[in-house]
């Protein structure tokens, strides 16, 4: 079936107007990634475009044209004095007019304000500890575990998911500094984190439907446990092996974020148990009890199990996905550096932690990039899922949600590591495209936007069919809609961050994206050489672009203004032809994910008004 699907796909590629091989040259892009990243060379690309791109028909190498543009025409209207190497390219691509809302903008900051205080609330509501809620005396929640939602029926939610609360708690770490504190820690949020960690260290050793730790760790792929910690043993789709991943990522983000605040994990636990004068019985007491314990199962559930089967993170489809992969990937990318450069004293003597670590990035990233299918070269897009691209698009929201769980540090340079997948590659960025074109005629309530240049609710993948509580019609969800703005906050970031010209080949493919920011950016029928677009760094013209892509982003955000409840409730879904709340109530992860968009909305809002 995979061959088949394959050409079927390349015919129907090469009927588009473009047979040339740019696809290709987005597979050699990844190609000389893996080149640079091995051979530790620090990374140079940004200016130099498309490499080594020849010309398939000819054999020569086709000539590389920059339309270079710092500043755009205004309009229509060519002044006298325009300079005279003012090319008739440069005039024609102008940025794409933009609104960011459709209220005023002051009522568009004000529900931010307020729905960035509710969500965060929200989410914490959602998580068992005696300091923020009353889940533990009410419904028997454990201290530490994270429920996908209160909503115990038509659908029942009321369990943990080991991905969700994973997600949920990385949430919280992103918030738990606060200069304000003489500890510079908010230690409330400290104390959350530790009990989640606590209580992963429960469920890790309880033996469940998916195996327990013996012989090769498979009992850490359940992905659904009830709220007391006891196994759920309902038929579901097991294992799900992102969960691990994710809860090592969590791990790893919270030590580090305690020791950029100058505190070791010992001294935390000190300062927590005096300020609420109690106890916690962890079942660690230091950083090495706590990688021995907890972060080490997790890592090592990775290295031994990825190469198997599993259930996708909507529970559905048994095989091997993107977004599994590439969390796992960061696992082993973060324990790796861990073992290596920050507590190499915690690795065995014969360093085999982090050699395992070492050989199982290796052969993720092979993976990833060449032997898993994702990249198909007659998509422009990453695939989610191989086996299925039969009965499905491969467009997937996990995509973009994979990109973004797996680029969150707030430390960006030209220099520092690479990690594949970033929000800037064209196939995530496509994947976002394609997402929009799709879902902006599926979903009537975007009818009215999609000729308005504006963002549009997106949900989960174009064929979905599950609608909150059982199988009908597929809806918007928050949590997507919201990702999608955080691309687009993330891309800007990133930009800035590295002093780059932006440089986008004008193919009319490989950057597809672009085309919500830029009128007439297809080049590929000016003959045989290609054409990219060079906008100079900081030049005016750089910085519209970016002011276009915050824009875009806020109409997401607005998008998600117009679905959330007077007092800023939100659900899994929203009704495709009404609007209105569906399926599980207060979803735990449509809170984080919009409060972590919105946390990206300020650092890209940052990076916009810095001097440099
Ligand atoms: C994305 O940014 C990285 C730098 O972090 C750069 O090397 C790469 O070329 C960019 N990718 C694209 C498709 O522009
Ligand atoms: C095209 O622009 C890139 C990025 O600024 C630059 O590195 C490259 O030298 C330019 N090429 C030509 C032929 O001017
Ligand atoms: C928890 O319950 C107590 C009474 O049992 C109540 O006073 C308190 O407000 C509740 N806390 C929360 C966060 O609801
Ligand atoms: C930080 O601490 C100050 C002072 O207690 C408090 O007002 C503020 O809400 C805290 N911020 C966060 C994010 O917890
Ligand atoms: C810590 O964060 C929680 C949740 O946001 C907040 O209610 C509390 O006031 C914060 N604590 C301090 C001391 O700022
Ligand atoms: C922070 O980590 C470094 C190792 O990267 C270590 O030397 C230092 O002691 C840590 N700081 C604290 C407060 O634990
Ligand atoms: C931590 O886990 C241990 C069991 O390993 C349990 O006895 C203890 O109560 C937990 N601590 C908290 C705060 O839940
Ligand atoms: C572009 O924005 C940056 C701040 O992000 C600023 O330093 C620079 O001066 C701006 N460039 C122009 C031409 O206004």
């Amino acid at each position: 079936m995979g061959k088949n699907q394959c050409e079927q796909g390349f015919r129907d590629g090469a009927r588009r107007k473009w047979p040339r091989i740019s696809l290709l040259t987005l597979g050699a892009g990844y190609l000389l990634w893996v080149f640079l990243y091995n051979s530790d060379a620090p990374s140079t690309s940004g200016g130099a475009g498309p490499r080594g791109r020849a010309n398939f028909a000819t054999g020569q190498p086709a000539t590389t044209h920059n339309v270079t543009i710092s500043n755009f025409n205004p309009q229509g209207s060519v002044s006298p004095t325009s300079a005279p190497d003012y090319s008739y390219y440069q005039q024609r691509i102008q940025l794409r007019p933009l609104i960011s809302s459709t209220v005023a903008r002051d009522e568009f900051e004000a529900w931010l304000q307020k729905q960035t205080t509710v969500s965060f609330e929200r989410l914490l509501a959602n998580i068992g500890d005696v300091e923020l809620n009353n889940l533990s005396s009410t419904d028997g929640v454990a201290e530490g575990g994270v429920i996908a939602s209160p909503s115990k029926q038509a659908p029942n939610y009321f369990y943990q998911w080991v991905r969700d609360s994973a997600i949920t708690i990385n949430t919280v770490v992103s918030h738990i500094s606060n200069s304000s504190q003489s500890s510079g820690l908010n230690l409330t949020l400290v104390g959350t984190v530790l009990k989640y960690i606590n209580n992963s260290c429960i469920l890790q050793r309880t033996a469940n439907p998916s195996g327990s730790l013996q012989p090769e760790l498979e009992g850490l792929g359940e992905p659904k446990w009830e709220v007391d910690d006891s196994a759920f043993t309902g038929s579901w789709g097991r294992p799900q092996s992102d969960g691990p991943p994710l809860r090592a990522i969590t791990t790893l983000n919270f030590l580090s974020t305690l020791n950029q605040s100058g505190h070791s994990l010992e001294n935390v636990i000190d300062l927590y148990q005096k300020e609420f004068k109690t106890d916690l019985r962890l079942s660690f007491q230091s950083e090495r009890e706590l990688i021995e314990q907890a972060l080490a199962l997790d890592l090592n559930f990775v290295v031994k199990n990825w190469r198997k089967s599993g259930f996708d993170l909507w529970e559905e489809v048994n095989g091997q996905h993107f977004f599994t992969a590439l969390c796992q990937l960061k696992a082993v990318s973060l324990g790796r550096n861990y073992y290596t450069n920050i507590r190499p004293e915690f690795d065995n003597e014969q360093k085999s932690i982090s050699g395992g670590l070492h050989n199982s990035f290796e052969d993720i990233l092979n993976f990833l990039l060449v032997d898993g299918g994702f990249l198909n070269p007659a998509k422009n897009y990453i695939v989610e899922t191989p086996q299925i691209l039969g009965q499905r698009s491969g467009l997937d929201i996990a995509i973009l949600i994979g990109s973004l769980l797996t680029h969150d540090s707030e430390e960006n340079s030209p220099n520092s590591e690479k990690f594949p997948f970033d929000v800037n590659d064209s196939g995530i960025l496509n994947s976002l495209y394609g997402l929009v074109k799709q879902m902006e005629i599926l979903y009537p309530v975007n009818h009215q936007r999609a000729n308005l240049n504006l963002g549009v609710a997106l949900g989960r993948y174009p064929e979905d069919i599950y609608n909150g509580v059982d199988t009908s019609e597929g809806n918007p969800w928050f949590l997507a809609t919201s990702a999608a703005a955080e691309v687009l906050y993330k891309v800007i970031w990133h930009y800035q961050s590295l002093n780059q010209d932006l440089v986008i080949p004008l193919d009319g493919w490989q950057s597809e994206f672009w085309s919500l920011i830029f009128e007439r950016i297809d080049f590929s029928l000016q003959g045989q050489d290609t054409w990219q677009l060079v906008i100079p760094y900081h030049s005016p013209a750089y910085n519209q672009t970016m002011v276009s892509l915050f824009t875009l982003g806020d109409s997401f955000l607005d998008k998600v203004r117009e679905h959330v409840s007077d007092e800023g409730e939100m659900s899994e879904q929203f009704n495709r032809y009404t609007g209105f709340l569906q399926g599980a109530r207060h979803l735990t992860w449509s809170y984080g994910a919009f409060w972590s968009s919105r946390r990206w909305r300020d650092q890209a809002l940052k990076a916009l008004n810095a001097p440099n």
